[in-house]
């Protein structure tokens, strides 16, 4: 018989809790060996290297790209998997309609029975991390448990990882316990595959506990457990809690040419826009406008004394979608991919370098596709497939985005001006507008809706409503959301103005109507113009908008008025459409949906009418 393998925690390791769990951890998935990681450049590499001799990673050229790997995961392993994840509260009420939901104590059991014995033959590494600066009265501390290396590398550039979060930890400090296996054991003399996985995936949270076990997937969201797991939807449980917000946001500052600075945080779903709004280049033709980056996936936002909320970026990393990111469209991005990157799910070209659709107006004559597959642009024509995954990804450290914002690491945060909502929708929702009043914005956050893409598994393109873009990602329920939404509102002093935009209308053909990218800045301006009081509008049936002359179109020829109109166009009878949906999506939560809402639902109807 074997004895259970016995890890003494190192000596610097002083916190009792954690070595207990650890231990408790390591005697139920019986790992070969553990590692607690410092966090440093030489374990990164050691771990890259380890990765490259098993075959599941590659070096890039360094001459085009130093310090940077590619890893192609498992075709069944390439997105969030949504339908197998779950939120685990004694009271299934408490989930709300918006999560899977089992009860703790019947997940446990399950989980117990797939994380027994599931580390064999591989190592498990301790991944001690912080959303947030370490040592900042707004981070929040979080260890993962994990058996890939993979995970450990791209923690390492998400999070502030290692033996300084250890330190600050000491003997007694508070952590979320965050555990994860690929669920994939290797028996003795076993070969490994290039990415384990599992075919069977959970994903649970337990907030009553603050918890987070996460079996059988390797890939982003599912497996980094600091980003949706904890930044998200075990955060938002803790500032439903305590008062603040954890949203689903990115954040930027713009810079008037006169000085003047603001913040504004904007939330639009998975895949539909944040990383490029957040880095977005203005127009030069605007006249000295600057936009810096903060953050672009989450806000962690707080009350400040002074009656604003502040934000801050938990991150330290970007986890972006490759395809479309451009020198044309995302300069910025491109900037920051030149080293220190992982990419997940691209082409590899001949010259040891990546590509994806969209990264060039010319494709390479040759790659290896994210499967594994030679490709070429006749093979793509002949059968549709894809060099780079849609959902495929760059891992990059924030600290290199050349438009990363002085205080991006401030420890009180950003103040925040405005909020932006924005779906993906072809139809229906006009380019932007501005909601009368907080109890309106809201109502409009609540009903947002987009069409799915490939950030998540399943279906794409179909309609669905994701309020304020969280409805993966907020850990209770929905209604109860809302309601924390509306009475931090009205607890601040000057709370933020609050706008829809939606970049994506397409037209009959089914072409974009609006340019997007850097002439997002067109309509930025004009939002900062409103909350500074510098801007005008029409009042509409959806809220303040503007007229054509309202927006600043120096150098550009790209929109008519004719299209604008077009653009900003409110089809009653879509809206009419609209509102059944929203009828729909508001049934669905009636038990805990704020009264206010369901007025303001009504009020919207009798408009639309006039
Ligand atoms: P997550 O990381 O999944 O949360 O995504 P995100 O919200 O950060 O989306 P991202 O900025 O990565 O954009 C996703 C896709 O939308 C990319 O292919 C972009 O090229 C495209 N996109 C972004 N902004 C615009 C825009 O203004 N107009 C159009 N047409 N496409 C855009
Ligand atoms: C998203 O899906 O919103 C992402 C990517 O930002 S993931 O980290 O996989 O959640
Ligand atoms: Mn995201």
């Amino acid at each position: 018989m074997n004895q259970p393998k016995q890890f003494p925690a190192p000596a610097h390791v002083k916190h009792a809790r954690l070595i207990a769990w650890v231990a408790e951890v390591a005697a139920l998935t019986q790992p070969d060996a553990i590692v607690w990681c410092d966090g440093s450049q030489e374990e990164s590499d050691r771990l890259c290297e380890l990765m490259i001799a098993g075959g599941s990673m590659t070096r890039l050229n360094p001459a085009k790209r130093k310090n940077s790997y590619l890893v192609l995961s498992d075709p069944s392993d390439v997105a969030r998997v949504e339908d197998r994840t779950f939120v685990c509260t004694p009271d299934a009420d408490d989930a709300g309609p918006n999560n899977n939901w089992e009860h703790p104590d019947k997940m446990k059991e399950t989980l117990r029975g797939l994380f027994t014995g599931c580390m064999r033959g591989r190592t498990m590494y301790v991944v001690p991390f912080s959303m947030g600066p370490i040592g900042s009265p707004i981070a929040h501390i979080g260890v993962e448990l994990s058996d890939s290396p993979y995970v450990v590398v791209n923690m390492r550039i998400m999070t502030r990882m290692g033996r300084a979060v250890l330190d600050q930890l000491g003997a007694d400090g508070t952590f979320v316990p965050c555990l994860h296996s690929v669920g994939h054991p290797l028996e003795p003399g076993q070969k490994d595959v290039k990415w384990p996985c599992n075919k069977t995936k959970y994903i649970c949270h337990f907030p009553e506990t603050r918890e987070i076990w996460s079996f059988g997937s390797g890939y982003g969201g599912n497996a980094l457990l600091g980003k949706k797991c904890f930044a998200l939807r075990i955060a938002s449980t803790m500032a439903r809690d305590e008062g603040w917000l954890a949203e689903h946001m990115l954040i930027l500052g713009v810079e008037s040419p006169q000085g003047e600075k603001s913040y504004v945080a904007a939330a639009f779903p998975s895949a539909c826009g944040k990383t490029n709004f957040a880095m977005l280049i203005p127009p030069q033709s605007l006249g000295g406008w600057k936009v810096t980056t903060v953050g672009d996936d989450i806000a962690w936002i707080k009350p400040g004394k002074d009656g604003r909320l502040y934000a801050i970026n938990p991150e330290a990393g970007f986890f972006g979608v490759a395809p479309g990111t451009s020198e044309k469209t995302n300069f910025n991005a491109m900037a920051t991919l030149k080293e220190n990157v992982i990419f997940t799910n691209v082409a590899l070209t001949d010259d040891g370098d990546v590509w994806w659709e969209g990264m060039s107006k010319e494709p390479p004559a040759h790659c290896i596709d994210w499967q594994g597959q030679d490709w070429t642009p006749a093979i793509a024509k002949e059968t549709g497939r894809k060099a780079a995954h849609p959902n495929s990804r760059f891992t990059a450290p924030a600290a290199q985005c050349p438009s990363i914002d002085k205080d991006w690491e401030s420890q009180a945060g950003v103040p925040i001006s405005a909020f932006i909502f924005g779906g993906r929708r072809s139809t229906t929702v006009p380019l932007v507008f501005e909601a009368f009043n907080w109890n309106y914005g809201v109502y409009m956050a609540a009903t947002l809706g987009s069409e799915t893409t490939a950030a998540a598994v399943g279906a794409q393109g179909v309609v669905r409503r994701d309020p304020f873009a969280m409805l993966p990602f907020c850990g209770y329920h929905m209604g109860d959301y809302f309601n924390h939404w509306l009475r931090i509102g009205h607890q601040v002093e000057h709370a933020p103005r609050i706008f829809t935009v939606n970049w994506f209308r397409q037209d009959a053909e089914g072409n974009f109507m609006w340019p997007g990218f850097s002439d997002n800045m067109r309509v930025l301006k004009w939002i900062v113009g409103r909350c500074g009081g510098k801007a005008d509008a029409r009042q509409t049936a959806l809220g303040w908008m503007p007229r054509f002359e309202d927006l600043d179109w120096s150098g550009s020829d790209d929109v008519s008025r004719e299209q604008f109109d077009q653009l900003t166009t409110i089809d009653t009878d879509a809206w009419r459409e609209e509102l059944k949906l929203h009828g729909e999506w508001f049934e669905k939560l009636k038990s805990r949906l704020p009264r206010s809402l369901t007025l303001k639902k009504e009020l919207f109807e009798l408009t639309l009418v006039d």
